[in-house]
């Protein structure tokens, strides 16, 4: 039997990306990353919109190259459908479309969120797959899941941010200390020098699994306002230890509901994804909880299928296209595409 040629196409923020998957190995995983946002605080739509359109042809046609394939031989097209902002999407998925009936492939509309979970299945050296059932916490910029996943088309999501992702919080903090836009990376930086129990930010008091960072946000607010006065000085003397502490704090959070979950499902294996999987000071503290309790198995994936990818989206598209799952032409982008 061959094994499946899948192209994955994602758009769903501000990076351009499409992979080239045969089965769960990757032949090709191309981004091209949206720089002009880092000055604006922020991603701004219009600008990604235009960005993607700008780049997604030669993206796609880095991909065929790099992975020594004809668009031809392509079994089928994945595409990130939502959740999303709507003007990067809709370049995702008109041009997956499109490409989709020129060439007379199937399409696959694959949900971003369950992507970054399914990112665990690609094969590569140094990386092994959860068991199902797996429970996940998916962080990432715009979104914080506790996920128990039975198999790759059935996932219940069981716990949720009610405000700021985890990712937000990061990048809020951040701006506050007058780090670029996404601040995440520069904090995980800089805690590294830094004393976690410098200083203490306030904890959410939710007793379900449900998240929430609008709390803590707010007490860092009022912390550096207390030191109004010589703002700059204090921060700047300050640096490492502020780093450090704003990530334990986050990573306290997110630590706290990933363990309530366990014990409530029972589930042993436990994997991350999302941008914010990432961050070493998560990692550190998940690897040291699972090393206390044999029995517990921790799953992460290298960086670069931990923030938006292509490849993920691919590795959806094929454990997808496996079971028969296909979208029509009528599919179109979502920005707030239902679980
Ligand atoms: O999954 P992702 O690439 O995009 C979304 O789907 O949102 O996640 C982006 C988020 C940003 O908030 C970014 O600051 C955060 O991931 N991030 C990090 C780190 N690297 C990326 N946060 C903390 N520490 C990091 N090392
Ligand atoms: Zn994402």
């Amino acid at each position: 039997m061959n094994i499946p040629l899948i192209l994955g196409i994602e758009t769903s923020c501000d990076d351009t990306g499409a992979a080239i998957l045969r089965g769960n190995k990757v032949l090709s995983n191309v981004t091209s990353v949206q720089l002009i946002h880092e000055k604006h605080g922020g991603v701004v739509p219009e600008l990604a919109g235009r960005a993607h359109m700008e780049n997604i042809s030669e993206v796609v046609q880095s991909a065929t190259q790099q992975a020594k394939v004809a668009l031809e031989e392509i079994d089928a097209i994945a595409f990130t459908q939502g959740p999303g902002l709507q003007v990067s999407l809709v370049v995702g998925a008109s041009f997956a479309k499109g490409l989709a009936m020129a060439l007379g492939k199937p399409l696959i509309a694959v949900n971003h969120m369950k992507a970054h979970i399914l990112s665990h299945f690609i094969e590569e050296e140094g990386m092994k797959a959860p068991s199902f059932p797996f429970l996940c916490l998916t962080v990432s910029g715009g979104h914080t899941q506790l996920v128990v996943v039975r198999s790759p088309l059935s996932m219940e999501i069981i716990g949720k941010t009610i405000d700021d992702a985890a990712g937000e919080a990061f990048d809020k903090t951040a701006k506050m200390l007058g780090f670029p836009y996404p601040g995440g990376p520069y904090i995980d930086l800089h805690a590294k020098n830094g004393n976690p129990k410098a200083f203490s930010f306030a904890k959410p008091k939710i007793d379900e699994l449900d998240f929430s960072f609008s709390g803590f946000k707010t007490s860092v607010l009022y912390m550096l306002k207390k030191n109004k006065d010589n703002h700059v000085t204090f921060i700047e003397d300050n640096l490492p230890d502020l780093c450090a502490s704003i990530q334990e704090g986050i990573t306290e959070i997110l630590l706290e509901k990933l363990k309530k979950a366990q014990l409530l499902t029972g589930i042993k294996e436990l994997a991350l994804s999302g941008g914010v999987s990432i961050n070493s000071g998560l990692r550190h503290k998940i690897r040291n909880w699972v090393d206390e309790n044999p029995g517990l198995n921790a799953y992460f994936t290298p960086g670069k299928y931990c923030s938006d990818n292509a490849a993920m989206i691919a590795m959806a598209g094929q454990l997808m296209y496996r079971e028969g799952v296909i979208s029509n032409q009528s599919v179109a982008a979502n920005a707030r595409l239902p679980w």
